[in-house]
């Protein structure tokens, strides 16, 4: 194979691209919050690949921008940063990284689940504060899970992980999802239905046109008083706004959340001063063995795509339809 120029988004351990060596990989940015391509602008023209995190928009104006471009590989498994039918258009595959990402995310959910029901970050930091004065029979009290329902919103691998998690828990499970699951631990209700009789809401579907503010004031007014909003989708699934609104006037308990819109949500948001919001910066992977075998999934994807060999997952192989990848 010709080299190949390969455009990374952002620093990663290098321990865990040795697939691209001998590839000419040009990191675009060190800090980490800093805007692709940043000083990377000069080579797109040249570049063959881009291996990107979610939080780097890839829209159609950098596409064209780049002639020679034959794969987009996104170290994650959502791809709502990704202008996919722009993509599809000129033919370029876009790769994602499912899977190996289902049991760390499930976890977190559940990290996150079991610290909101049980009041976790408010009695952490009144223990580390002095208003933990004696065993206190009616103080932090939380939400039994045995025999609670949990309401998780789109059962794909991880609704399902996190599904299996709750039944071990004790919890009763209903689900919404364009499909039906024979044979499931879960019912599948109507999203109305979920919400109204959840105790627990737990966000697990793409980001897209239909799913984009789907938690707003209207359905968090369906939602029971005492109920739990954990999301570890995608921010703007939820309404922010509308979130905090609920949450002030106690029109639900709580919130956990993994994912926030805007992203990361600045340091003065008043959810951050919420006793009953918990905010954690989008680590439902983050364990050091899924992070690092993403990336190599990434990269497989990248080496594929410039061989011209079909993506081990693509998220658009209508691109193959008049092409025949080998
Ligand atoms: C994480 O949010 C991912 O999409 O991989």
């Amino acid at each position: 194979m010709e080299t190949a120029m390969i455009l990374l988004t952002h620093e990663l351990p290098p321990d865990w691209l040795t697939t691209l060596s001998g590839k000419d990989v040009l990191v675009a940015n060190g800090d980490p919050s800093a805007e692709f391509p940043g000083q990377l602008d000069r080579f797109l023209e040249e570049a063959q690949a881009i291996l990107s995190l979610l939080s780097v928009p890839i829209g159609e104006d950098l596409i064209q921008r780049m002639p020679r471009l034959k794969v987009i590989s996104n170290m994650a498994v959502g791809v709502d940063n990704i202008d996919l039918s722009a993509c599809t258009r000129r033919g370029i595959p876009v790769g994602n990284t499912p899977e190996v990402l289902t049991e760390a995310t499930a976890d977190l959910t559940m990290a996150l689940l079991l610290a909101i029901a049980r009041n976790i970050p408010s009695a952490a930091r009144d223990a580390a504060e002095g208003r933990w004065k004696t065993w206190m029979p009616a103080g932090w009290l939380g939400t039994d899970l045995g025999g609670a329902v949990l309401g998780i919103i789109g059962m794909g691998k991880i609704g399902k992980a996190v599904a299996a998690r709750a039944h071990a828990f004790g919890m009763k499970i209903m689900y919404v999802d364009p499909h039906e699951f024979q044979g499931s631990i879960a019912d599948r209700v109507t999203l109305d239905e979920c919400l109204a009789q959840s105790d627990i809401i737990s966000l697990h579907c793409p980001l897209t046109s239909e799913t984009r503010g789907l938690i707003n004031s209207s359905r968090l007014q369906l939602m029971k008083e005492s109920a739990l909003l954990v999301n570890v989708g995608r921010g703007p699934i939820v309404d922010t706004n509308a979130l905090l609104q609920a949450l002030q006037a106690g029109r639900i308990a709580g919130a956990a959340l993994d994912v926030t819109d805007p992203e990361p949500l600045p340091k003065n948001h008043p959810l951050y001063q919420l006793p009953n919001c918990l905010i954690v910066p989008h680590i439902g992977s983050a364990t050091r063995g899924t992070r690092k075998r993403m990336a190599e999934i990434a990269c497989a994807n990248i080496l594929a795509g410039l061989e011209g060999r079909a993506l081990p997952h693509c998220v658009n192989p209508d691109v193959y339809q008049n092409k025949n990848p080998g």
